[in-house]
């Protein structure tokens, strides 16, 4: 396996620009935990997302909608306390934003202030773009959403592609545009087709971080439950799996059930 590269001691919003203009890929995952966190922090990645799906992933809800505010400074609290490296990006939760833009800034200082993140993420493009303003020029760093949204799920209706059209992948281009030029950082391109998102990423100076968008983006981003193999039943094509740990925690756990009832545990040594 070759070396994780550790050119940047602690990733920021500017390192991550650089990796862009100079080809190296950024590497994203979410966690929503101190442990996790700091498992995923040591290994090497760029940034760290506490990503609404916490909502789905931590507490078993079916959609992103219900994570409050406050849930969402818990996780993002909590793996502040663990990350040396990486840069961490809070998800705003439905609800706190769209509003209007004095109350898209407040969720937003209140995420900062509470959490100890070091930016914020929103869904959507000209919708929103005076609430991305004004948090902005509070000086705290946003990085952008486009295509699928999930927060957005009951006007879309399903979890598919996302502008496979003309006219909304021309909108989605021109999103990408207007975020940049407001001044986001980044952006995470959620299940487009790929062409669209070279497009994109080639538009654009700020790095697109794709998700189901294919490898020619600036990084890639999958929850960290998914790839570990935590999660069944959720099987996209973008998803590589690179642990099967459910199988694997099955297996312990039942070991364990299987040697308290046999009462093989605990044994001498493991007494005082
Ligand atoms: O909440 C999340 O995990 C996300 C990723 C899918 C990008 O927004």
């Amino acid at each position: 396996m070759p070396p994780v590269k550790k050119d940047y001691k602690k990733v920021t919003t500017n390192s991550l620009q650089e990796m862009k203009k100079k080809g190296e890929k950024i590497s994203m995952l979410t966690a929503y935990d101190y442990t996790l966190a700091r498992i995923v922090d040591g290994a090497g990645i760029d940034v760290i997302l506490v990503g609404d799906s916490a909502s789905n992933v931590m507490a078993g809800h079916e959609t992103t909608l219900p994570i409050t505010l406050d849930q969402m400074i818990y996780h993002a609290s909590s793996v502040v306390r663990a990350v040396v490296r990486a840069l961490v990006v809070v998800d705003m939760p439905f609800g706190s934003y769209q509003g209007n833009s004095i109350e898209a800034l407040s969720s937003a200082i209140k995420i900062m202030k509470e959490s100890g993140g070091h930016s914020i993420k929103l869904e959507g493009g000209s919708e929103i773009i005076e609430s991305i303003e004004r948090i902005l020029t509070a000086g705290i760093p946003v990085m952008g959403h486009l295509g699928l949204t999930p927060q957005s799920i009951y006007k879309f209706g399903t979890y598919t592609v996302r502008a496979k059209e003309e006219e909304e992948a021309e909108k989605l281009l021109s999103d990408a545009k207007l975020l940049e030029q407001a001044g986001c950082f980044a952006i995470v391109l959620e299940k487009v087709p790929s062409t669209l998102a070279k497009k994109v990423a080639e538009s654009i100076r700020i790095p697109v971080i794709g998700i189901g968008a294919g490898n020619n983006v600036d990084g890639q981003v999958l929850v960290l439950h998914d790839m570990l193999g935590m999660i069944q039943e959720f099987n996209p094509r973008f998803l590589r799996r690179y642990l099967n740990l459910s199988d694997e925690i099955t297996s312990a756990v039942q070991n364990y059930v299987a040697d308290v009832k046999s009462k093989d545990f605990p044994n001498e040594k493991e007494q005082y």
